[in-house]
């Protein structure tokens, strides 16, 4: 942490982190700031879920520190973490699926340790936020489509009250219209204060709704910067953003003259 600049609320410095004895995350700096959205994209592979897994404590750093507010949590175990309000939501809205929705948010509220008024604080904040939850928390979490359980997988991780909300892939298989959804919350929750960290592969979407971004590649922090100027780069562009290279449009242009 520099003297003058807020401390982050979750940074990652010369993190080194991996699978076995390889190595798929290699020197990684990330400063996530706070009240902001921070995507980090990447190719398939690239160890973004792997970064999150170990900012959230779910995976040990081999080198290099985790930081939340200046205080260094690298060896803190993932519950204590959320303790200390930072949430993670898994890639894959994995909720119970034979449980209710109303149960599943009270999985994410274990932590208020049965403060009834919290949890009843939590859940009208979780129900306002995402309506579709208020209208089926009897309803088991199985039998909702896709959009609806990445919005219960978001709320069961908001019931604990993060300051800080750690997502993978929260668009992965919704459709056009829920990935919208999503993302609107997610910038409804950073303009009520929370900070909101992402891995995304729907690149250019995200970057459209974030404020800053990390790029990976095998492993590697390549770009970071603002969203809108990382989704302007031609580097990036490129390589991640799915866009054809120049000189092909230009042949492209000639077929057509
Ligand atoms: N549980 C695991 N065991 C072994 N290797 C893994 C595991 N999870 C991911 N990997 C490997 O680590 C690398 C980075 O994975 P990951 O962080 O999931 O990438 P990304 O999220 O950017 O697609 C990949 O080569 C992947 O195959
Ligand atoms: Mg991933």
């Amino acid at each position: 942490m520099t003297i003058g600049k807020e401390a982050s609320p979750l940074e990652v410095q010369e993190l080194t982190t991996g699978y076995g004895d390889v190595a798929v995350v290699r020197n990684a700096t990330m400063y996530f700031p706070a009240r902001l959205i921070t995507t980090i994209i990447g190719s398939n592979g690239a160890g973004k879920s792997t970064v999150i897994k170990a900012a959230a404590g779910l995976l040990p750093a081999w080198k290099g520190r985790v930081l939340a507010e200046g205080v260094d949590i690298t060896r803190e175990p993932a519950w204590k973490r959320v303790r200390r309000g930072i949430g993670y939501v898994p890639q894959g809205r994995v909720v119970v699926p034979e449980m209710t929705v109303r149960d599943n948010l009270e999985i994410g509220a274990h932590i208020l340790k049965g403060d009834r008024a919290r949890i009843d604080a939590a859940m009208q904040r979780v129900t306002q936020l995402f309506p579709v939850l208020a209208q089926r928390l009897k309803q088991l979490a199985g039998t909702m489509s896709g959009g609806e359980q990445q919005m219960l997988a978001i709320g069961r991780a908001l019931m604990a009250s993060p300051r800080t909300i750690i997502l993978d892939e929260p668009s992965l298989g919704l459709s056009p219209k829920f990935v919208e959804v999503v993302f609107d919350k997610l910038q409804a929750l950073r303009d009520e204060g929370l900070t909101v960290v992402m891995v995304e592969q729907k690149a250019s979407r995200a970057l459209a709704v974030s404020d800053r971004g990390y790029v990976m590649h095998l492993g590697q922090v390549v770009y970071t910067g603002a969203a809108a100027d990382l989704a302007a780069n031609e580097n990036v562009k490129r390589l991640f953003l799915g866009q054809i290279p120049e000189d092909i449009h230009l042949l492209t242009e000639d077929a057509d003259a």
